[in-house]
């Protein structure tokens, strides 16, 4: 059994378990990451925010990132195409409080890959290495990159990649080993992830399909990988990382899922606001409830409220337990400063 509760390192960064919580645009929210070190991840990533803000401040946006205390070690991600505005925007990065800045590389979605942003960088290398050099020579926080396996299915650009990143300054590498054509289908084939390990003397996390504690320890066990990340299945699941640094696998009580979704509804609202936050929120209640928590019919009540008042006072009301809990909990969790980091979080995200 290999121990996810041991710390490790990026550059002098100290990671306390190998547990990472993945950046996903359009989830990873304030709550989200939070809530992702509350239970267990070591290192949590904002979803990617745009350095094309630094030019033209009128990219549709969801809004602007805010990081809190208890969010560290935070790796904030960015994505662009240009060194010098992306060495800049890591400058705010840095200035906001990250612990890492990490580069998207593996962006799939039309709208950032016909800007040469995200994945298409894997098919300019040149780039990608003076992208990351620039960035390494702007902060003194270290620099992170997380790489698709290549643009076309069966590509193994990211072996030849990937060292290149590192010669350039990167301290650490992520490998989803899907391609971009392939989007989110067919395995991560960490086949590839093993050979990634082998090249390259920076640690190296595994990301993609990793949801229960036997599949981390065999992709860890299968890789030499210093960590693993989790996306999809933290998804209203955060119990998944519990389980997965090594403690049992349980289903939560109907009170624990409440109390976590309603946490999670009023974070939110402070975070985005009461109309942003209600229609962001919607695929959350599907993923708290789904699962065979709740019956069905009650996730499609929820959706159709306009406020989040109303969708807290029918949660309670199918679980009045919760409420205790949930004071527990706000007690327990430290209100902390912030401080906000004025780069747009794109709209346009995935990886
Ligand atoms: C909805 C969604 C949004 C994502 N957004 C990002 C992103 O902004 N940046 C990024 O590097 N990866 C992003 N990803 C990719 C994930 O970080 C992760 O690499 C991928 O989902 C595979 O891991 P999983 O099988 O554990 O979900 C996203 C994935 C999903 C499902």
């Amino acid at each position: 059994m290999i121990d996810l509760r041991q710390a490790w390192l990026v550059g002098p960064v100290e990671i306390p378990t190998r547990l990472v919580l993945a950046p996903m645009a359009g989830v990873s929210v304030q709550a989200f990451r939070r809530q992702g070190r509350r239970f267990g991840a070591g290192l949590v990533c904002s979803e990617m925010v745009s350095c094309a803000g630094i030019e033209h401040r009128n990219e549709r946006t969801l809004g602007y990132l805010r990081v809190a205390d208890d969010e560290h070690p935070l790796a904030i991600q960015l994505f662009g195409s240009d060194p010098d505005s992306m060495a800049e925007a890591a400058r705010m990065v840095e200035a906001a409080g990250a612990d890492l800045v990490d580069l998207n590389f593996g962006c799939p979605v039309r709208k950032v890959t016909k800007t040469g942003a995200g994945a298409t960088l894997l098919d300019d290398p040149d780039r990608a290495a003076r992208i990351v050099s620039a960035i390494a020579g702007a902060v003194d926080i270290p620099v992170s990159v997380k790489l698709r396996r290549g643009l076309r299915n069966g590509s193994r650009d990211c072996l030849r990649v990937g060292p290149l990143l590192v010669d350039a300054g990167a301290s650490s590498l992520t490998l989803h080993p899907r391609s971009a054509q392939q989007m989110y289908t067919g395995a991560a084939d960490h086949a590839l992830t093993a050979e990634l390990v082998s090249l390259v003397d920076v640690p190296v996390v595994a990301s993609g399909d990793i949801d229960s504690r036997a599949r981390a320890q065999a992709v860890l066990a299968r890789t030499g990988a210093a960590a693993v990340m989790v996306g999809r299945a933290a998804q209203g699941n955060p119990w998944v990382l519990e389980e997965i640094v090594g403690g049992d696998r349980r289903e939560p009580s109907r009170e624990e899922v409440v109390a976590e979704l309603v946490l999670f509804v009023r974070e939110t609202v402070r975070e985005l606001g009461e109309r942003r936050a209600s229609s962001f929120l919607k695929k959350f209640y599907g993923w708290y409830l789904g699962r065979g928590r709740f019956p069905r019919p009650f996730k499609q009540e929820l959706v159709v409220l306009d406020s989040t008042e109303e969708v807290e006072r029918r949660l309670i009301a199918a679980a009045p337990g919760a409420l205790e809990l949930i004071e527990r909990l706000e007690s327990e969790i430290p209100s902390g400063d912030e401080v906000t980091l004025e780069l747009p979080i794109s709209i346009y995200g995935g990886g």
